[in-house]
């Protein structure tokens, strides 16, 4: 892992949960029972951190990252955002019948870049990832890798300070892998963030920091 400067201590905090509460209805009425999944949480990010956060599966992994991101909200607690997000999440959502160029004008217009600007992020995306050759292809006749690296390459497209990726190397084969991890060096030089929810940290020299998530609360590894 790479050691804690007391450079990126003195980072200003991108992005910090503190207190964060969370259960969800189980089971049908009147038998419906709380299942708390996150219990007083705090988790603070900062500029040009990469961190890990890693757990059991339902440990509350993805439901921790949609609170962060705000697509979910937390019975308890707050969540500062100091920068602009991207999320690439678990389960991507994506339209069948839109292609891989037709989902970047889409997300484009959804973040309001302008034509010019995404053409030239989503041509560096494309190379970056390699999967130019799947531009006008239907999300339905994709493979499950390539899915993934459109979902990846969405969450890049505005190039946010802060990325939240959850799981987002699971389908890439080798190669695909090293040049994700090509990129999370770039951002973290340039001073961007990325947290990223992953089981398989054999690298762990990849990261400044990982987060194990136990029992509801998230503790250093
Ligand atoms: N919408 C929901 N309604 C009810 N329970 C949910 C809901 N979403 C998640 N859960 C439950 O909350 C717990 C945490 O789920 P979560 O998806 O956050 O786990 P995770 O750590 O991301 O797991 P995985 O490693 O399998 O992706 C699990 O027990 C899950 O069944
Ligand atoms: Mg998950």
């Amino acid at each position: 892992m790479h050691a804690t400067s007391e450079l990126t201590s003195s980072k200003r905090v991108v992005l910090a949960a503190r207190g964060i509460d969370k259960a969800y209805k189980r089971g049908p009425w009147p038998a419906r029972r709380m299942l708390p999944v996150l219990a007083d949480v705090n988790f603070s990010l900062r500029q040009g951190e990469v961190v890990g956060l890693v757990g059991e599966n339902g440990s509350g992994k993805s439901t921790l990252m949609k609170i962060l991101v705000g697509a979910l909200a937390p019975d308890a607690g707050e969540v500062e955002r100091a920068a602009r997000l991207g999320y690439c999440p678990q389960t991507p959502q994506l339209y069948e019948r839109l292609t891989c160029d037709e989902h970047f004008e889409l997300f484009g217009h959804a973040y309001g870049i302008d034509s010019r600007r995404e053409r030239e992020a989503r041509h560096s995306i494309y190379v970056a990832l390699g999967f130019e050759r799947y531009a006008r292809v239907r999300v339905s006749q994709l493979s499950g890798g390539t899915v993934a690296k459109l979902n990846l390459g969405l969450a890049l497209l505005a190039d946010p300070d802060v990325l939240l990726l959850d799981e987002p190397y699971a389908g890439f084969d080798w190669d695909t892998y090293l040049r994700f991890w090509d990129l999370v060096a770039e951002r973290r030089i340039s001073g961007r963030s990325v947290l990223i929810i992953s089981h398989f940290v054999a690298d762990e020299e990849r990261f400044d920091r990982i987060l194990d998530l136990r029992d509801g609360r998230t503790v250093p590894r």
